[in-house]
């Protein structure tokens, strides 16, 4: 009988160890261990040096008018295991080279009742774990309807999140730290106003998430190369800390309408006990596909200004006339229409800014506002809102086409669709095709109010094709695009670099809607920057909005300071200066920061990051010996210590320091800033003080004996 007994537990834990495996990850700290469950439903697991990430987790996908879903009753029919080391060299990006290195599993999966079979590949990196479903061509597996997918990511507490509410139709939301239990009580005033949203629920957020926990680890939520799916939010079941991926719906409520062959996007987990490790993790990048393009010698990192501000602000207007309730394209007789006085986009105030681009060595000037349709662009579910071609009478679209030629400054296009979309694809080739014969090589393309097709939300499948349609076709004309109010980014850059930037987040324009938290930019760079650049239009130099827009009560929660430093800190290689002209001709010493600062590095490093508190970057240009650092801080002031041992040996160098004053405050002393020059070699060490919404921005910049003469050793 004993020996009866002992046979039989050597049996459970044989078949126990035949359905469970682990990966770990090349260097040894990142664990996952796969497991099918008693009633064949998988599960994971996932340790970071010895501590749970996550517990126990389901996965799998309820499918539509489907009894057996893709839940359970699986059975591993067969396992591959491999590793992967591979260099590669992005078009453009925060270091010219990223190491992609993980050990995968793919664990192929039989249904015993439907006879179905699903694959889960799990990639193990240092830096986290990612995992997708693959539904392999098949006979008893062919088109199906995702009702939703039930991927689980069990916390191991209630850990601290940044967080802001799950909306179908926006991310311009402020950030919120809270505890998980807190997100419940806090759900309603996160909700904040935006022209298109849908929230789903009082514990639904989106992703990517940051997420602080007790024992100090740093976990990264998000999804990678969401391509043909909808974008995954998170549903929080706050008794038992459980977050359940929630999809974006269609109009009828389906979540996603799969073909097999097909898969998912990649679920991730980044995870450091260090939280300048989640800036420098490229594992999202690294789960999107190689480079789509054979010829990427024409998408190039710009630095831009543009007649934007002044719209933002209501200083000026897109729209140039005021005499019609709507305007019907084709029908209404602009020519004849009277000026309102307050149209921003006129000819002669673009050659102002394409002078102003010129003098100070900008690339390229963006104009709104330029074609017919503005009169009445949003909020009136309007189909054929904007033909993306006629401008109106006061833009002379040929003369400053000339005009910006002959001054060596590109123009860049703007393609507003106020969210009608089926429009927008309609006259999509042609309105590229009349970029490249005016000369414009980049689009800034906006998704404003509620999408048409009516119903559709702007992150459901629909729209994800919609975006990456549009991204591929630029690509067909050699076109950059820097969408707004697209889904936001999970690494497609890496595959299709011509999508330069996104918005998809809260930028800058909120600051002059009323504001936004004086943290946000030390929150943004663990969570929106991880899938992609943000067009965050920084640079703002006067605080007071009401100072050139009187009805505009706005106040902009930074410092100088720390616009200086979100050139470094908020990675993109479309940045733009985003004040007025006006603006920076009354900071001439402090916008020399702007002209200097680089766009594409070589090499980053985190020098100092605490979420919602403060992030330190410094960045080596490429193709020069020169750096650029960046310090954004939060609420609190603080001293930022940091070693430049990164320079070179036995070199020389003069650095430029533009930093707050020591009454300097996001609210009542912005513009209050200091710049000196001192001689740093690479024993330097910095100790700076960073003001409430302040910051500091460096310039390094190798220097010879003349050029180091009377200043002082730092
Ligand atoms: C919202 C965008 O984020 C903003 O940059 C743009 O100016 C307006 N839409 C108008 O297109
Ligand atoms: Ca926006």
């Amino acid at each position: 009988m004993k020996n009866l007994l002992i046979l039989a537990i050597c049996l459970l834990n044989f078949s126990a160890v035949a359905v469970a495996q682990k990966v770990t990850s090349p260097n040894g700290e990142m664990q996952m261990q796969f497991e099918l469950m008693e009633d064949g439903t998988p599960a994971y697991n996932l340790t970071y040096k010895g501590k749970p990430v996550i517990k126990t987790s389901k996965l799998g996908l309820k499918l539509k008018d489907d009894e057996h879903s893709l839940l359970n009753n699986f059975e591993v029919i067969e396992r591959e295991e491999s590793s992967f080391d591979e260099t590669w060299e992005p078009v453009w990006g925060e270091e010219s080279e990223i190491r992609n290195q993980y050990k995968e599993l793919a664990v192929i999966l039989n249904q015993k009742s439907t006879n179905r079979q699903m694959i889960i590949r799990f990639r193990v990196f240092n830096d986290g774990l990612g995992f997708r479903y693959e539904f392999p061509q098949q006979q008893n597996l062919g088109h199906f309807i995702v009702e939703d997918e039930r991927t689980e990511f069990a916390m191991t507490g209630d850990h601290t999140a940044f967080w802001i509410p799950g909306d179908y139709d926006t991310q311009e939301y402020d950030y919120t730290e809270s505890r998980l239990s807190e997100i419940r009580g806090l759900m309603e005033e996160s909700i904040t106003d935006n022209l298109s949203q849908t929230s789903f629920s009082d514990t639904g957020v989106q992703t990517s998430l940051l997420l602080r926990t007790d024992d100090g680890l740093y976990i990264n939520l998000h999804e990678a190369a969401l391509l043909d799916y909808s974008a995954m939010h998170l549903e929080l079941d706050d008794e038992n800390m459980i977050f359940t991926s929630w999809l974006t719906p269609d109009v009828t409520g389906n979540k996603a309408y799969m073909i097999a062959p097909g898969q998912t996007p990649w679920r991730t987990i980044i995870v450091s006990d260090d939280a300048r490790e989640i800036l420098a993790s490229r594992m999202t990048y690294n789960l999107n596909d190689p480079v789509a393009l054979e010829d990427t010698s024409w998408i190039k990192p710009m630095k831009y200004i543009g007649v934007w501000w002044e719209m933002i602000t209501g200083k000026s207007s897109w729209h140039f006339t005021n005499d019609f309730a709507a305007v019907k394209l084709g029908e209404t007789d602009f020519e004849n229409a009277t000026p309102n006085a307050t149209h921003g986009a006129t000819t002669k105030n673009v050659k102002r800014y394409i002078d102003f681009a010129a003098r100070h060595g900008f690339d390229g000037v963006l104009v709104e506002g330029w074609n017919v349709g503005w009169e009445d662009w949003f909020g009136n579910s309007k189909d054929y809102v904007f033909d993306f071609m006629t401008p109106y009478p006061d833009f002379n679209l040929e003369e400053i086409r000339d005009y910006a030629k002959s001054k060596g400054v590109e123009m860049i296009m703007h393609h507003e669709t106020s969210s009608s979309v089926r429009n927008y694809e309609r006259h999509m080739d042609a309105a590229y095709q009349f970029m490249k014969d005016n000369g414009y090589n980049a689009v800034k393309s906006g998704y404003v109010g509620d999408i048409l097709p009516r119903g559709e939300n702007h992150y459901s499948q629909w729209l994800v094709d919609h975006y990456q349609y549009a991204i591929e076709k630029a690509a067909d004309y050699e076109i950059m695009v820097n969408a707004h109010e697209a889904v936001r980014p999970t690494g497609i850059a890496r595959t299709w670099p011509n999508l330069i930037a996104n918005e998809s987040a809260r930028g800058t324009e909120y600051q002059a809607f009323g504001g936004s938290k004086p943290n946000h930019v030390t929150v943004l760079p663990f969570t929106r920057l991880i899938g992609g650049p943000m067009d965050y239009t920084p640079g703002i130099f006067e605080m007071d909005i009401s100072k050139f827009s009187p009805n505009n009560e706005s106040w902009v929660n930074s410092t100088i300071a720390n616009q200086l430093a979100l050139y470094v800190t908020m990675y993109s290689p479309l940045q733009m200066a985003a004040d007025l002209p006006e603006n920076y001709e009354r900071f001439p010493d402090a916008f020399q920061f702007i002209k200097d600062v680089g766009m594409d590095w070589e090499k980053s490093l985190y020098l100092e990051a605490e979420p919602g508190d403060y992030i330190t970057i410094a960045r080596k240009e490429k193709g020069t010996n020169t750096w650029f650092v960046g310090n954004v801080n939060g609420e609190t002031p603080r001293t930022s210590k940091i070693n430049l041992d990164f320079l070179e040996k036995g070199k020389t160098y003069v650095a430029t320091i533009y930093s707050d004053t020591k009454d300097a405050h996001y609210k009542d002393n912005p513009q209050a800033y200091n710049i000196r020059k001192v001689v740093v070699n690479n024993k330097s060490k910095l100790s700076q003080r960073s003001a409430p919404g302040g910051g500091y921005a460096i310039s390094i910049m190798e220097a010879d004996k003349s050029e180091t003469k009377g200043l002082k050793k730092l």
